[in-house]
């Protein structure tokens, strides 16, 4: 901590911040932890979806209040959630059903509550129905916004077809404090060929992931997430951050491998590594990453090919390597690949063109090869993390950092852990039916989100 970031933090900086309106961030949930007060299930019209997936999370659940007069009624007790069956709505006149179980609920939500809507994609079923499920978007955003004390808004588009197998990952993950920073956003669920029967603690048992840039900060968070839930890890990282990989590794009784990433055999590398212990790879988490930050006007050739290469290019080389089904080592059906990105690529950052460009097209390549990859089962995905506290953020300037650590609904930066778990919901073998999917972990950041 610097002397003006000790300064800030005391008891006399901390009153003068809370004078300036900069009031103590709420305490968020995290881990696999489920709300304490109680789901409340509201379903707008006959389906029975939601029901059914929160039966396979083992959770029971309570009907709603539902307002239809001037003053809100409220709860008797705070509640943990209130999940909103929206499957069924079509026009736009049912909206207000939504809008009158989400009243009560948002003044009646507990600490780190969730409010969470499953609704159709639109896609086929009319104009109306179209905007309708856009402004199911507009309704998540919002209420995220005006939620307090570290509650969380998500909404799940669940396609035709899929099962309360298909959706009880994403369901768990949502309710859970793994999803902590993850707030105001949508995603699509698919059918999958192979739906999952419960929530498993240990998804990952003996499957081998591999992480990148695994040595500290957000990848050293991927490692021990991934490892609780049962992984085999494959840590790696440059040769100069060997010391810390080697702990890393050695804390999950994982292997290390030191490797630069952009290296043109990293791919079979990694690969060779995995093949002489007899395994294929379940998951490879592309996480290593670098920033040369300048304006565009100062960004020289060295600067653009460094992180272009690092952050975009040398994982597309490593994934040709790894999904060629002759590759021993390689890609496992049912496997998962999971990129790392930045809001920063999503909405643009000043100072930052070679960063945008290398992590908006870690987005592209994602949703441009889960298509491509759906007939061997395998998922791509990316994570989009906002401001997250670690050794790449601690080098801001301590004001602007302040500044970006308050700019999203939950006024605080994000732990590694945050993206850790995001990343551990999409490896799952329960999340067959998430992919393509972008998903930012920011606290619904609020530039870009
Ligand atoms: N910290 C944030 O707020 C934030 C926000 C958005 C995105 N991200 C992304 O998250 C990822 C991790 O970020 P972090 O904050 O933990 O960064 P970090 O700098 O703390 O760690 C990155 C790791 O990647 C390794 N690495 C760099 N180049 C490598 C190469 N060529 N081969 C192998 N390993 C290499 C580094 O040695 C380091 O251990 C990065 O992709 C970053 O762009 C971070």
């Amino acid at each position: 901590m610097s002397a003006l970031e000790k300064a800030f933090y005391s008891p006399v900086g901390r009153k003068v911040a809370a004078k300036a309106g900069l009031a103590e961030p709420p305490r968020l949930r995290r881990g696999r932890t489920f709300p304490q007060g109680a789901i409340v299930l509201a379903p707008l019209g006959p389906s029975t979806l939601v029901a059914e997936t929160l039966a396979l999370l083992g959770r029971a659940h309570e009907s709603p209040v539902v307002d239809d007069g001037d003053e809100a009624p409220g709860y008797g007790d705070r509640i943990g959630a209130l999940v909103v069956d929206a499957t069924d709505a079509r026009t736009v006149s049912e909206l207000e059903g939504l809008r009158a179980v989400l009243r009560p609920a948002v003044r009646g939500i507990e600490r780190a509550g969730r409010i969470v809507v499953v609704a159709r994609p639109g896609g086929g079923g009319g104009w109306e129905a179209d905007a309708v499920a856009r402004a199911l978007d507009g309704i998540n955003r919002t209420v995220a916004k005006e939620l307090r004390g570290g509650a969380t808004s998500t909404l799940v588009y669940a396609h035709e077809g899929a099962t309360p197998g298909d959706l009880v990952s994403t369901l768990g993950f949502v309710l859970q404090g793994r999803s902590a920073f993850v707030d105001g956003q949508a995603w699509h669920v698919r059918p999958a060929a192979v739906a999952a029967a419960a929530l498993d603690a240990r998804p990952l048992d003996g499957r081998v992931c591999v992480v990148t840039g695994a040595a500290r900060g957000i990848g050293a968070a991927i490692v021990r997430t991934l490892a609780r839930d049962g992984a085999v890890i494959v840590a790696v990282d440059v040769p100069a951050a060997g010391e810390g990989l080697a702990a890393v590794a050695n804390e999950v009784g994982g292997t290390a491998l030191q490797l630069d990433i952009t290296a043109d055999d990293a791919g079979a590398r990694i690969a060779a590594h995995v093949a002489a212990r007899g395994a294929r790879i379940h998951a490879m988490v592309h996480n290593a990453g670098i920033t040369r930050d300048k304006i565009l006007v100062n960004t020289d050739a060295a600067r653009w090919g460094s992180v272009v290469d690092v952050n975009l290019a040398a994982q597309m080389r490593i994934n040709d390597v790894l999904l060629d089904p002759a590759t021993e080592g390689g890609m496992a059906d049912q496997g998962r690949i999971v990129g790392v990105a930045s809001t920063s690529g999503l909405a643009g950052n000043k100072g930052q063109t070679n960063y945008a460009a290398s992590k908006a097209g870690v987005a592209g390549l994602v949703i441009s090869m889960a298509p491509d990859l759906a007939a061997r089962g395998i998922t791509a995905n990316a994570v989009a993390p906002g401001f997250i506290e670690t050794d790449m953020t601690a080098r801001i300037p301590f004001v602007q950092r302040e500044v970006f650590r308050r700019s999203n609904s939950l006024s605080q930066g994000g732990s590694p852990v945050d993206v850790a778990e995001t990343i551990g919901y999409l490896v799952d073998p329960a999340s067959q039916g998430v992919t393509g999917q972008v998903i930012r972990v920011c606290g619904q950041n609020l530039v870009g989100a």
